[in-house]
């Protein structure tokens, strides 16, 4: 028996965190949005006024910071800020704050302890290349923009909030753009990395290949609950 880490990354509206929360379920380990870090960050950088070039005060944020993932949740001292970390003053801001080399490195950090829990599945823009470059499996998701922004759209009204499809578009390629392009650790496919083009494929299709590419080369009973 032993930790095995599954990584899936790619750009926002690709499917990688439903397909990572179900695969995870079904492989009976833990699943871990890696965005949801850089998000509640963000968040608690707006509630508290910091601006985006006070450093020391969001790397003191993210050094304090603890998150719990419950099921659908995710906590924060006992809040459940699933909801506020998706709004659109969140996502139009987060890239940028995800460009603070230090802040990238605390929370690296944090993300590598829950290897030590047991086996996982981490979803991002960096987790193949950078968090876990030695993963047991790695995915690169893609998608045309447009299926993209429209699933996009859906979460979000499944969280409460009607936003134009031109505004997700908008956000989804700046967003793209920053992150991308930005010094440290952007989001790239790793050179072994399965790329899927999610545009025509359905959640249990995705789930499907990626338990199946799984367990060609892993029993179920070697993996680490
Ligand atoms: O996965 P998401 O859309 O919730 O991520 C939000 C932002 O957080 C993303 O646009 C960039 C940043 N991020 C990152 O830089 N590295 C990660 N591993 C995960 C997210």
């Amino acid at each position: 028996m032993r930790n095995i880490v599954i990584a899936i990354d790619g750009p926002a509206g690709t499917g990688k965190s439903v397909t990572g929360k179900l695969l995870a379920s079904k492989l009976g380990i833990q699943y871990i949005d890696s965005g949801a870090y850089y998000r509640a960050i963000t968040y608690l950088s707006i509630i508290n006024h910091i601006k985006l070039n006070e450093i020391n005060k969001i790397n003191e944020i993210a050094r304090n910071l603890k998150l719990n993932f419950d099921g659908e949740n995710i906590m924060l001292n006992n809040v459940n800020i699933s909801k506020e970390m998706r709004s659109l003053e969140v996502s139009n801001r987060v890239s940028l704050l995800a460009k603070i080399k230090p802040l990238r490195e605390i929370i690296t950090e944090k993300l590598r302890h829950y290897k030590e829990n047991g086996s996982l599945v981490m979803d991002g823009k960096d987790i193949g290349t950078v968090v876990f470059p030695d993963a047991d499996f790695k995915f690169f998701f893609t998608s045309d923009i447009n299926v993209r922004a429209a699933r996009r759209q859906q979460d979000l009204v499944d969280y409460g909030y009607r936003v134009q499809i031109d505004k997700i578009v908008n956000e989804i390629n700046k967003r793209d753009e920053i992150d991308m392009t930005r010094e440290d650790s952007p989001l790239q496919k790793a050179t072994d990395a399965i790329e899927v083009d999610t545009t025509f494929m359905i959640i249990e299709e995705q789930v499907d290949l990626l338990y199946k590419t799984i367990l060609q080369s892993v029993n179920l009973e070697d993996i680490k609950k």
